[in-house]
C-alpha cells in the first residue's frame, strides 16, 4: 500500500494543540475528508469547540484533555484513541507555548516550561506514535515547524530554541527510519507567520500587543500545508509561504547580515502600536480556554491583515502537474516546429 493510498477517507489522526490556531484549522480540514480524530489540548472549552467543528464538517472526534509535556498523559491519550478508532494512521504535533520577552527577562522555570511543551511535547508525541507505527511498518508523523526553527529572532529565545531542537531530533529519527528501511514517515512543515490566538494568550513581557511578523497568513493556509505533507510525507521538509522560503534561504546565505537586520527591526516588527497592561492572563502554566474560559477558535485578531492563500505553496502543491504541463507544451512545440520544417 502506497503512502498516499494509506490515507483513505476514514484515516485515524491525532492532532495535538487541536483546540486553537493551526491545530484547530488542521482538524477541520481533516474532518472534511471524513477523518476520525483524536484532539489533544488542555482546555476543555476549546476542545469542545474543536470537536463540534469536526463533527459539523463530517468527521468523528474524541477530545482528550492532555498536557503534552506529560509523557504518561500523551501515552494514555494514544491508547484511548486506538481503543475508540483503531490503529493511528497519522500523528500531527502542533501544541506549543512561548514567552515573548528578552532572554534576560525570562525566568528559568518559564524557559523550562516552554521547552517541555514546545520541544518535549513533540518528542513525546513522536515516541507514542512510533511505538505503534513501527511494529505495523506504517504511519506518518508530521511536525508543525516554523521558519524560526531555522532562523531565530529576538524576543522568542525559548521558542526558537525549541523549534530548532524539533528539527534536530526529527532529522536524527528520519535517518534511523531510513536505516531500518521503515515505511513509517516523518516530515516537517515549516510555517510562516500565521494569524492564530497565540498572540493574544502567550505570556508576554512586551509593552505592546504582540503580532506575527508580516506577511501574515490565515491558519487554513497552514492547515493545507499540513495536509499536503500528510499525503506526501517522503519529503524531509515543506516550506509554507514565500516569507518562509526567504527567511530560510537568507539564513543559509547571509546569516550575519540577518543578525544585524533582526537586531534593528525584530523588536518593532513583533509588536503592534497598541499598549497592553502588564500581568495579562497567559496560557503557559494553565489553559485560558479551560472550563469557564472562552473558545478562542482557529483565528487570531489579525484577520484584516492576513492572506487566505499562498501562491508559493500553491506552486509547491502543483509542481508535478505544472512540470508535466511544461514538458507537454515543450514536446508539442518541438513537434510543431519539426512538422513545419518537413512541410517546407
Ligand atoms: N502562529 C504562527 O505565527 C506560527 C508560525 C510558525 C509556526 N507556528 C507553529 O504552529 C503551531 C501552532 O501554533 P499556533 O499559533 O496555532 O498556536 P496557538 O494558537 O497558541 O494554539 C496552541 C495550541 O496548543 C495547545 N497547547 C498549549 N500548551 C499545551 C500543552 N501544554 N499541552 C497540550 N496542548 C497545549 C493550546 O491549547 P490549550 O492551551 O488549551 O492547551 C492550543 O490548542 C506551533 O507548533 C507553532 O510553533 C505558528
Amino acid at each position: 500500500m502506497g503512502i498516499k493510498g494509506a490515507f483513505k477517507r476514514s484515516q485515524v489522526v491525532v492532532v495535538t494543540g487541536a483546540s486553537a490556531g493551526i491545530g484547530r484549522a488542521t482538524a477541520q480540514l481533516l474532518a472534511q475528508r471524513g477523518a476520525r480524530l483524536g484532539l489533544l489540548a488542555r482546555g476543555e472549552t476549546g476542545l469542545e469547540g474543536a470537536a463540534a467543528d469536526v463533527r459539523a464538517a463530517g468527521g468523528e472526534a474524541l477530545a482528550i484533555t492532555t498536557d503534552v509535556s506529560d509523557y504518561d498523559a500523551v501515552e494514555q491519550a494514544a491508547q484511548r484513541v486506538e481503543e475508540r478508532f483503531g490503529p493511528i494512521d497519522a500523528w500531527i504535533n502542533v501544541a506549543f507555548s512561548s514567552v515573548f520577552a528578552p532572554f534576560a527577562e525570562i525566568k528559568p522555570e518559564e524557559f523550562r516550561r516552554v521547552t517541555e511543551i514546545t520541544y518535549l511535547g513533540f518528542v513525546y508525541g513522536t515516541m507514542v506514535a512510533l511505538k505503534r507505527m513501527r511494529p505495523r511498518n506504517s504511519g506518518v508523523i508530521v511536525q508543525v515547524g516554523s521558519a524560526l526553527g531555522d532562523r531565530a529572532i529576538p524576543l522568542q529565545s525559548a521558542y526558537c530554541g525549541a523549534k530548532h531542537a524539533v528539527n534536530g531530533f526529527t532529522e536524527s529519527l528520519r535517518t534511523e527510519l531510513m536505516h531500518e528501511k521503515s515505511k513509517v514517515r516523518v516530515t516537517v512543515v515549516q510555517m510562516p507567520a500565521v494569524n492564530t490566538p497565540q498572540f493574544s494568550w502567550v505570556l508576554s513581557r512586551l509593552d505592546k500587543h504582540p503580532q506575527p511578523v508580516p506577511p501574515i497568513y490565515q491558519p487554513e493556509v497552514a492547515a493545507r500545508g499540513v495536509l499536503h505533507a500528510l499525503d506526501h510525507p517522503r519529503r524531509k521538509q515543506y516550506w509554507v509561504g514565500a516569507s518562509t522560503v526567504g527567511t530560510i534561504a537568507g539564513q543559509r546565505l547571509v546569516p550575519a547580515l540577518l543578525d544585524r537586520y533582526l537586531a534593528r527591526t525584530g523588536y518593532d516588527s513583533q509588536q503592534t502600536d497598541q499598549k497592553v497592561r502588564s500581568g495579562q492572563p497567559a496560557n503557559l502554566w494553565e489553559p485560558l480556554d479551560g472550563p469557564g474560559g472562552d473558545d478562542y477558535g482557529a483565528h487570531g485578531v489579525f484577520d484584516d491583515q492576513s492572506h487566505a492563500h499562498s501562491a508559493q505553496f500553491w506552486l509547491t502543491r502543483h509542481r508535478r502537474s505544472l512540470l508535466g504541463a511544461g514538458v507537454l507544451a515543450s514536446a508539442l512545440a518541438i513537434y510543431d516546429w519539426g512538422r513545419r520544417r518537413l512541410q517546407r
